[in-house]
């Protein structure tokens, strides 16, 4: 795995290091499970009204979590598709997993999808992997070693003026508990900015702020594994990460914004 030997060597202790090769490992198996299903008819389950489940977030996720429990054992796994709120999530070591964040896309042939994985210690993210399989991107962040794609470090622009940024947001499935809080977000960020992307996937968000293809990112009702390693990049590349109120970010709490930082009081203006 070439592309992870930069960052490997960033790792702050040799037992990191081996977690992040697992996590790399599982992730690019899994995503080429995903690439190959995409060009395939989907089999589609409904979670809600508009929240689908496909083949391929299943697979994807039965792969991450046989290869991380054949070469990282004994870690606890916090994965979309099965977790049942049992996980003991504060404390000690704990996988965050997003299958496939993105279904949506998947589904209906948009191919921006990616597959997320966070490594969590007592609630702290300490690595994270991003692979969007069409692209063959491989994001991945640790603790203190910077952030990397594909093997080059990244960082996030330098953008000062909402003026010249490009932003994004998403929607949660949940959608109809937040539109008013959605659409007024929206009718004060849109006349601020360059322009709105809603790219359709969370963690492709996050890993876009990362690397200076967008300037910040923003969304309500989001899940651990939706931003656990995603956090973690924006982070490392050099950004902030909070929620609506500016305060400390974690995986648990459900809004976020991310940016380049220069930009963070501005939106954070506009978003309270
Ligand atoms: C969703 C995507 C989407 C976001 C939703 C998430 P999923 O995750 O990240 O962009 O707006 O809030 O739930 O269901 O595709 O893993
Ligand atoms: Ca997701
Ligand atoms: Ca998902």
């Amino acid at each position: 795995m070439k592309r992870l030997a930069n960052v490997l060597e960033t790792c702050s202790s040799s037992e990191l290091r081996s977690l992040l090769q697992a996590a790399g490992r599982a992730a690019l198996i899994a995503g080429k499970i995903v690439r190959e299903l995409y060009e395939k008819p989907h089999t589609i389950t409904m979670k809600g009204d508009i929240d689908l489940v496909t083949e391929a977030d299943i697979a994807s996720e039965t792969a991450i979590v046989a290869s991380l429990n054949e070469n990282a054992p004994g870690i606890e796994i916090m994965a979309e598709e099965s977790y049942d709120g049992q996980a003991d999530t504060r404390k000690g070591k704990l996988w965050v997993i997003d299958p496939l964040d993105g279904t949506t896309n998947f589904a209906h042939g948009v191919p921006i999808f990616a597959v997320s994985i966070g490594l969590l210690e007592n609630g702290q993210p300490m690595l994270g992997i991003i692979y969007c399989p069409m692209q063959d991107e491989l994001f991945c962040a640790s603790l203190g070693g910077g952030a990397w794609l594909n093997g080059r470090p990244i960082k996030v622009t330098g953008t000062e003026f909402l003026l010249q940024s490009l932003v994004a947001t998403g929607f949660p499935y949940d959608i109809h508990k937040h539109l008013s809080r959605i659409v007024s977000h929206i009718k004060t960020v849109l006349p601020k900015v360059r322009d709105i992307r809603r790219c359709g996937a969370a963690a492709v968000d996050l890993a876009y702020v990362s690397c200076g293809r967008l300037d910040a990112f923003w969304e309500l009702d989001l899940k651990p594994w939706d931003t656990a390693a995603g956090c973690l990049l924006v982070k490392e590349a050099g950004g902030r990460v909070s929620d609506f109120s500016g305060r400390n970010f974690s995986p648990f709490k459900t809004e976020i914004l991310a940016s380049n930082g220069r930009l963070h009081p501005h939106l954070l203006e506009l978003l309270s």
